[in-house]
C-alpha cells in the first residue's frame, strides 16, 4: 500500500491538493491531519471538498482518506501513540500544507507556523528512521519568506535574506520554519513549494477564499489607489497551485529542492487589471502612487483604533497593501520547466471572479453534507 501525511488537507489550498492527488491516483491512502475527526470531521472535509467534487464523488472517494485526529499547538502534533505507529508504518512521505494565515498574530503564527513545524519536522524524521529512508517531505511555504522589497525579480534562491526585514509574523514564521526544515533534516529529500498570492481559480469563478479578493475589489471599487499603474502583480489561480504542488510532491525525479508557484515575470501589470474591467464596462480607480506613503502611515495607525470597520479595513490595508504596490516578482523558471506549464494569467479570469464573490457576499454557499450511502458508511473511519 502507498500512503501519505498530509497536514492542512482541509484547508483551501489543502483541498486542491488532496483532489488533484485522489485524480492522478497517486497513492492508496491519505492520512489527513485535522483539529476535527469522526462525523463532524467528515462533515468539515466535506465544506472543504465541495468546491471541487459532488456529493456522490466525495462519497465514491471518501474510503481512500483517513482523518487523523492532531493539531499543530500540541506535543507530538497531538496524535495518538497508535495512530504514530500507523504513520511510522505506512507512510513513506509527508505535505505539511497546514499553517496560521493571521498575518496579525504574532502568537498564533509561532505556535502553527514554528511550534508545529518544529513537530512536522521531527515526525518526518522519526518516519525516516523507522523505514530507512524517506520518498519526500513537501513544505508548503509562501514567497513572503523573501522579505521587504520593492521593484525586484526574485529567484527562489535569493529570496532567504536574513538583513532584510518581513512583512508580518506570517511571513518571518514561514522564513524560519523553511530554514528549521533544512537545518533539522539535512539529509532527507525535502521540497518547498512557495506559492504567491492566490486568487480565485482560472477556471471556475467560484471561491472559498475571501480575504485577499475582498481586498482587491475594494480596490477596484475605489475612486483612487494608491498604487502605481505598471506594478505587476504576482496572483496565481489555486488550481495551478493546487495540481503544481501534488505533481511535484509526487514526481520521482526533480531538479530542484525549492520551487515558486508564481507568474514570474509572466505577472500582470495594475494597467493591464484596470484594461480588463474597462473592457467588461466596469469603472476603475484613478492610479495616484503618491498617496501609498500616507495610506501606509494612516492604515497603520487606525489598526490599532477600538475594533470596528475602520479598524478592520485599516488592517487589510496595512497588511495587503505591499502585495499590491511593491512591484515584486517571483520567477518561476523552474517551476514551468520541470512541469512544462505556467499559471494562467489573473487577467484571464479577474473579472469573472469579482463578479462572483460580490455576488455571493464574499461568503461560499456551503452545501450541507447529504445523508452517507450505506455502502460508504461501513468504509470510512477515523482514526482515534
Ligand atoms: N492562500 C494563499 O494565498 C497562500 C499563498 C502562499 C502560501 N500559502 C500557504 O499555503 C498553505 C495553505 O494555506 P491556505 O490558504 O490553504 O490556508 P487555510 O485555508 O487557512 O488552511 C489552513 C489549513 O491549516 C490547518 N491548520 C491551521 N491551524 C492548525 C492547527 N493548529 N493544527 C492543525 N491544522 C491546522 C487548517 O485546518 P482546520 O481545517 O482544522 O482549520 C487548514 O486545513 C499555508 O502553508 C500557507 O502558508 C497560501
Amino acid at each position: 500500500m502507498t500512503a501519505t501525511f498530509i497536514t492542512g488537507g482541509t484547508g483551501y489550498l489543502g483541498s486542491y491538493v488532496v483532489a488533484d492527488l485522489i485524480e492522478r491516483g497517486a497513492f492508496d491512502r491519505l492520512y489527513l491531519m485535522s483539529r476535527t475527526t469522526g462525523e463532524a470531521g467528515v462533515e468539515k472535509l466535506w465544506k472543504a471538498m465541495q468546491l471541487h467534487w459532488t456529493a456522490e464523488k466525495f462519497y465514491a472517494e471518501l474510503p481512500k482518506i483517513e482523518l487523523v485526529a492532531g493539531d499543530l499547538h500540541g506535543p507530538g502534533l497531538g496524535l495518538t501513540d497508535r495512530a504514530r505507529e500507523r504513520l511510522l508504518e505506512d507512510c513513506d512521505s509527508v505535505l505539511h500544507v497546514a499553517a496560521s494565515l493571521n498575518r496579525k498574530s504574532s502568537k498564533a503564527c509561532f505556535n502553527a507556523n514554528l511550534r508545529g513545524t518544529l513537530s512536522v519536522a521531527k515526525l518526518v524524521r522519526d518516519i525516516a528512521e523507522a523505514r530507512g529512508g524517506l520518498r519526500r517531505f513537501g513544505y508548503v511555504s509562501t514567497t513572503a519568506v523573501s522579505g521587504e522589497r520593492e521593484h525586484e525579480v526574485v529567484t527562489e534562491d535569493a529570496s532567504i535574506d536574513w538583513d532584510r526585514s518581513d512583512y508580518d509574523p506570517y511571513a518571518r514564521t514561514k522564513k524560519f520554519a523553511e530554514h528549521m526544515i533544512r537545518e533539522l533534516l539535512p539529509d532527507l529529500p525535502i521540497v518547498i513549494l512557495r506559492p504567491p498570492t492566490v486568487m480565485g481559480d482560472s477556471e471556475m469563478s467560484q471561491t472559498a477564499q475571501f480575504d485577499m479578493i475582498r481586498f482587491y475589489t475594494w480596490m477596484v471599487d475605489a475612486p483612487a489607489v494608491p498604487i502605481n499603474g505598471d506594478t505587476r502583480l504576482d496572483f496565481v489561480p489555486a488550481n495551478f497551485v493546487g495540481s503544481a504542488i501534488s505533481e511535484l510532491f509526487t514526481k520521482p525525479e526533480l531538479a530542484w529542492d525549492c520551487y515558486h508557484l508564481s507568474a514570474g515575470e509572466g505577472a500582470k501589470t495594475a494597467r493591464e487589471h484596470e484594461q480588463v474591467f474597462q473592457a467588461a464596462g466596469i469603472r476603475t480607480p484613478f492610479f495616484v502612487p503618491g498617496l501609498n506613503a500616507p495610506t501606509m502611515a494612516l492604515s497603520g495607525q487606525l489598526a490599532g483604533a477600538p475594533r470596528g470597520t475602520v479598524s478592520l479595513a485599516a488592517s487589510l490595508m496595512k497588511v495587503f497593501l505591499p502585495y499590491f504596490s511593491n512591484d515584486v516578482v517571483f520567477d518561476n523558471t523552474r517551476v514551468v520547466t520541470e512541469l512544462g506549464r505556467r499559471p494562467a494569467p489573473f487577467t484571464d479570469y479577474c473579472v469573472d471572479l469579482y463578479r462572483w464573490v460580490k455576488s455571493v457576499h464574499f461568503e461560499y454557499p456551503y452545501a450541507p453534507l447529504p445523508a452517507r450511502p450505506a455502502k460508504a458508511s461501513a468504509a470510512t473511519r477515523a482514526a482515534e
